[in-house]
């Protein structure tokens, strides 16, 4: 790592291109776009669905204040969620022909009453089934579209006997950021107040990875490429990562130009190429093996990109804006680049194919641009650079590329990932066909054999052995499972109705092990036999001793974990020992 950028901005002005009397207009909050072309906003307590031309589609009253600063949630057929004063309301406007859109609260408490839990923020997977969410200080919540609880966890798990998770701190340690769904892997992602970034399965409540960036910084943003890779990007070090997302190792690192804290959210495009502005005035995209292409279509030097590019339709290209400044100024004090700036004079917007280099349409602000929305319904409101961006994008100006779905566009850009992993086989297509189907059969032919062989060899030998007292075990270890369920089910109701501390994040790990532990036991049926042999003692055996050894441990300053878990039978022991055996494995 070589000298890092860090990013002061000291006056940013956001563009304001309405007319001098702002005060009688309403801001809008940050919009959502969808594949129906329209667009999704809220103002203070009105949710409004905007037709790309300008004009309100249908309109909405809240019993709350929304909050500007989140965009509304698509959340699958017809239904939208949105954030608001510590609840997550769904509006559901499915059947807008026959009946007016509603709202209700999905999350949180009803009117009038007090919302006590912070809502960091919120993913919906894309079917609308599942919606995670994140509350500060509790935990991430998984529900489904229905709102029944399906599980919950903290940034601590005890996993395999190790505790995961907030490894340098538990004290106040949460998790901070928006879950981000990587829709082809099944995976979330979120991170901690400690600079972890975790990847979840979206099933249950399992660690896949985690790695700690705390070392570059603890405010990083997650963008998800849904095509193998994952992006990372530290907005104060002007950093971008790429990782990948089985193992959760740095792919590559690149430098960027200082960005704005407030908004340096990048998109990923069809092509799986990284696209994020600079204040330094170029927009900034990689190629998937980490190759730059900088744009800019005026001076740079007098210029900046301080909101994020939006996505076209198609998902190949993008429409980015850059504005003049009437004077810019970027000092470097030390580590840190210092851009402050004056009155913004223009704006170029401009739609491009990152990957191919071509510009499609560019057009500056005043201009043809400024008349475009001019008379319709959104000229009421504080017009920013970032809705102008997002209306231009809706509204498809200057793009001839077709729209496509998000199952049309997640299915080319999960393949993406797919391909890499299949071209390795490039030979007679029909001949590899016919001896995987050979093997397969042999294979089945194999397992119906040894299957057959060992029930045969169990059944005699329960013959001479007590089966009653195997029974009873067997019995009894149901029934303190079912005992652990209900403790478990307890605690998750307990953990999602009031704020509790890591500690019961801990017990509840401890529980879920246990559990495990016991289902393990009732699902190791071919150790029947051994279950009342006169166990041999287990020091004496060299295999023992051999695996104990494995264990490997490295400094905690490694700032790459990879966790291998191996299990493995014992060679002796009763039925109740266990046959585990951790391995972990610290990567630099
Ligand atoms: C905007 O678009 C909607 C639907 O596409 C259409 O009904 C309406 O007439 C348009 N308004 C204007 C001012 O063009
Ligand atoms: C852990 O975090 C708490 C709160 O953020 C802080 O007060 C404490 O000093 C930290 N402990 C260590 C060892 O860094
Ligand atoms: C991360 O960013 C938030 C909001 O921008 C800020 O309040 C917080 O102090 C930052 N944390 C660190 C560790 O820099």
């Amino acid at each position: 790592m070589t000298h890092l950028l860090v990013s002061l901005v000291f006056v940013v002005l956001v563009g304001t291109f309405s007319s001098s009397f702002i005060s009688a207009y309403h801001l809008l909050s940050k919009p959502l776009l969808r594949d129906d072309g329209r667009i999704y906003v809220c103002s203070q307590d009105n949710f409004f669905a905007f037709e790309s031309n300008g004009t309100i589609a249908w309109t909405m009253h809240l019993d709350y204040k929304c909050n500007l600063g989140t965009a509304p949630v698509h959340g699958g057929h017809g239904k939208i969620y949105l954030v608001v004063d510590n609840r997550i309301l769904v509006i559901s406007y499915g059947n807008i022909a026959t009946s007016e859109p509603e709202s209700k609260v999905f999350f949180g408490p009803g009117p009038g009453r007090v919302a006590e839990a912070e809502i960091i923020g919120l993913s919906v997977s894309t079917l609308g089934s599942t919606i995670y969410i994140n509350v500060k200080n509790r935990g991430l919540f998984a529900y489904h579209s229905h709102g029944r609880l399906i599980w919950s966890v903290g940034p601590v798990l005890y996993q395999f006997g190790y505790r995961q998770g907030c490894r340098k701190n538990l004290t106040d340690c949460y998790f901070a950021s928006v879950p981000v769904l990587d829709q082809c892997e099944g995976s979330i992602y979120i991170s901690n107040t400690e600079g972890e970034l975790y990847c979840l399965s979206v099933r249950s409540r399992y660690f896949r990875w985690i790695q700690d960036f705390s070392s570059l910084d603890k405010n990083f943003t997650i963008t998800p490429g849904n095509n193998g890779h994952l992006f990372v990007t530290f907005p104060a070090k002007a950093l971008v990562l790429a990782l990948d997302v089985f193992s959760g190792n740095v792919l590559w690192q690149r430098s960027i130009g200082p960005l704005s804290k407030v908004d340096s959210a990048p998109v990923v495009d069809s092509n799986g190429w990284i696209s994020i502005g600079s204040l330094d005035g170029f927009l900034y995209s990689f190629s998937p093996t980490g190759v730059l292409k900088k744009f800019s279509r005026m001076n740079a030097e007098n210029s900046m990109i301080q909101v994020g590019p939006f996505l076209d339709c198609s998902g190949f290209a993008i429409y980015s804006s850059q504005i003049e400044m009437e004077g810019k100024v970027s000092r470097t004090i030390g580590e840190y680049t210092v851009v402050s700036a004056i009155r913004p004079k223009a704006a170029l917007f401009t739609v491009l194919v990152p990957a191919t280099g071509s510009i499609y349409w560019s057009e500056s602000y005043p201009g043809h641009v400024s008349t475009l929305f001019s008379e319709s319904d959104l000229s009421q409101f504080v017009m920013n650079e970032e809705i102008l961006l997002a209306f231009l994008a809706a509204s498809r100006i200057g793009t001839p590329l077709q729209c496509r779905t998000i199952g049309q566009k997640l299915a080319s850009s999960c393949s993406q990932e797919r391909t890499k992993l299949v071209s390795i086989y490039t030979g007679n297509e029909r001949a590899i066909v016919l001896f995987l189907l050979f093997e397969s059969a042999l294979l089945l032919v194999l397992i119906g054999l040894v299957r057959f062989c060992c029930t045969f060899w169990a059944k005699e030998k329960l013959k001479d052995q007590g089966l009653g007292s195997f029974l009873d075990k067997r019995c009894s270890l149901r029934l303190k499972k079912k005992a652990l369920d209900r403790t478990i089910t307890e605690l998750e109701q307990k953990v999602a109705e009031e704020t509790v501390d890591n500690e019961v994040f801990e017990k509840l790990g401890d529980i879920v092990r246990e559990r495990e532990c016991i289902e393990r036991k009732l699902s190791t049926t071919y150790s029947l036999g051994r279950d009342r042999t006169h166990s041999r003692p287990k020091s004496v055996l060299p295999v023992q001793m051999g695996k104990a050894k494995s264990y490997s441990f490295q400094d905690a300053k490694q700032k790459n974990v990879t966790m291998f878990n191996t299990l493995s039978d014992t060679s002796s022991g009763e039925i109740s020992s266990e046959g585990e055996t951790n391995k972990e494995t610290y990567s630099g």
